[in-house]
């Protein structure tokens, strides 16, 4: 592979470009309605207690590897991880952690854009139907959706023709146009909301909840499932890091002068907008929670039973409320787009048109997305449960907590075992040398360590 070489795909405007494409991968449903909803599931402080270490000493040091990886390999991970293995000279079956991650991808993104279309549902309904609500309509109101199968399927089929869209017109121009609109606005809207939540009286119990360490409450269930959503939340371990980190220039030009674009400093600001979304959600929804009597576990309906309640109380509310979904509905968008361009972009380098291409990913995870759409309804029965767990809560157990973990898992070793060192060096351009050895010493030992043994953990056998 020569350095030189130019990714087919494009490369990203600015190192700003590239920052804001990648919080739009890593900021998404995860953030507002996947980490308030597991916190509530797992008894609150304690868990999000090991998210933030996960994100810290794992997420943070193997999301630098896997850009690092994407940027030296310059193509689709699965691609790039087979062009790196053989600039290493290692075994080509390397190119396993592209297969894997684009085959969880893909899984993902069957059933991201079906929860991407309960927020899409939101939109049309927030401006009509939340009048005068209480905590029992807008439960109401989401046990009906999810019992509706036909809603979810257009729904979801809404929002994958969104995303193949978007990926199929190539992520420059789309994508990057988008993402420098919508974050901004969704960090206002979000303040907007915790400013709210602050005024409830609950307030108090909702931090208390989030940040009281108790560790009685920690199964080791928990702790995988913190992990797993430490990877799922910063979109690492499947490779859509890495086809972003491909299209991140390695030098720029500011104020007329070359200068090297470092990934370090780039990976610390979107692990930190990611963290900030998360938790700023958390403590906007949890007073809501206890203001209004309902169950912090209240599962996956959380957020959408909590925000209409607290936007149908608010003046305003139901512009604010519009709003507040149309964004998750963009936060959302911004993350599947990342889904999807991997598999896409492995097609393309295999000489498929691009839209052609997307049309495939698309019919293809809508397809998948059906069982998903079917286990809130037709398949919720317990005949049709495997493990106690329906299709969806199967798929996405497998994907976060079993995939992207040893997606991540791989990604560690192979960048601190196999890569050669030169090479590493040169890609992460860190200036300072104790941070660097740092950063090997976690990748080497200490995050690869951590993995298996909240994994062996979780099977039972330590
Ligand atoms: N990080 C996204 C979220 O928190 O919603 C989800 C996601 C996107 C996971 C892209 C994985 C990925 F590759």
């Amino acid at each position: 592979m020569k350095k030189e070489m130019k990714p087919v795909h494009g490369v990203w405007a600015s190192r700003w470009v590239f920052i804001l494409a990648a919080t739009g991968s890593a900021v998404g449903l995860g953030n507002i309605w996947k980490f308030p909803y597991i916190t509530g599931d797992y008894g609150g402080g304690a868990f999000v207690l090991v998210y933030l270490a996960c994100i810290l000493i794992i997420g943070i040091p193997v999301m630098t590897a896997e850009i690092m990886l994407g940027r030296r390999g310059g193509m689709s991970p699965i691609h790039s991880m087979q062009a790196l293995a053989k600039q290493a000279e290692a075994k080509k079956s390397w190119s396993l952690i592209g297969y894997m991650g684009a085959l969880a991808g893909f899984f993902i993104l069957s059933f991201y854009s079906v929860v991407a279309g309960w927020a899409l549902y939101y939109v049309f309904k927030m401006p009509t139907a939340f009048a005068g609500a209480t905590a029992e309509s807008v439960g109401a109101t989401f046990d009906g959706l999810l019992a509706a199968p036909y809603t979810l399927t257009a729904m979801h089929f809404v929002f994958m023709v969104m995303t193949m869209g978007v990926v199929a017109f190539g992520v420059n121009k789309g994508l990057e146009r988008m993402v420098r609109i919508v974050m901004p606005l969704l960090f206002l809207l979000l303040a907007i909301l915790l400013g709210y939540a602050a005024t409830t009286g609950h307030f108090s119990d909702g931090l208390a909840f989030l940040f009281t360490f108790d560790f009685s409450k920690l199964t080791s269930e928990a702790v995988i499932v913190a992990m797993g959503h430490s990877f799922f939340t910063l979109s690492l371990g499947l490779g859509a890091i890495m086809a972003y980190g491909a299209y991140m220039p390695r030098e720029m030009i500011v104020g007329g002068v070359k200068k090297p674009v470092s990934i370090g400093s780039t990976v610390l600001i979107i692990a930190l907008l990611d963290t900030l979304v998360a938790l700023v959600a958390g403590m906007a929804i949890f007073p809501i929670v206890f203001a209004n009597g309902l169950e912090p576990s209240a599962g996956p309906g959380l957020m959408f039973v909590t925000l209409p309640l607290a936007f149908s109380a608010m003046p305003m509310g139901v512009l604010f409320g519009t709003l507040f979904f149309v964004l998750v509905v963009c936060a959302a968008w911004s993350s599947s787009i990342s889904l999807g361009e991997p598999l896409v972009a492995w097609l393309v380098e295999r000489s498929w048109n691009r839209v052609k291409a997307s049309v495939l990913i698309g019919v293809l995870a809508f397809v998948l997305g059906m069982g998903s759409v079917w286990s809130f309804n037709i398949f919720a029965g317990a005949e049709y449960k495997l493990f106690d767990r329906t299709f969806f809560d199967l798929l996405e157990y497998l994907t976060t907590n079993i995939m992207l973990p040893l997606g991540g898992l791989l990604i560690a070793i192979y960048a601190g075992w196999v890569m050669k060192e030169t090479h590493v060096r040169k890609e992460l351009g860190m200036k300072n040398f104790k941070l660097y050895m740092v950063w090997r010493a976690v990748v080497r030992i200490f995050a690869p360590l951590a993995i298996a043994v909240v994994f062996l953990n979780a099977l039972g056998v330590i």
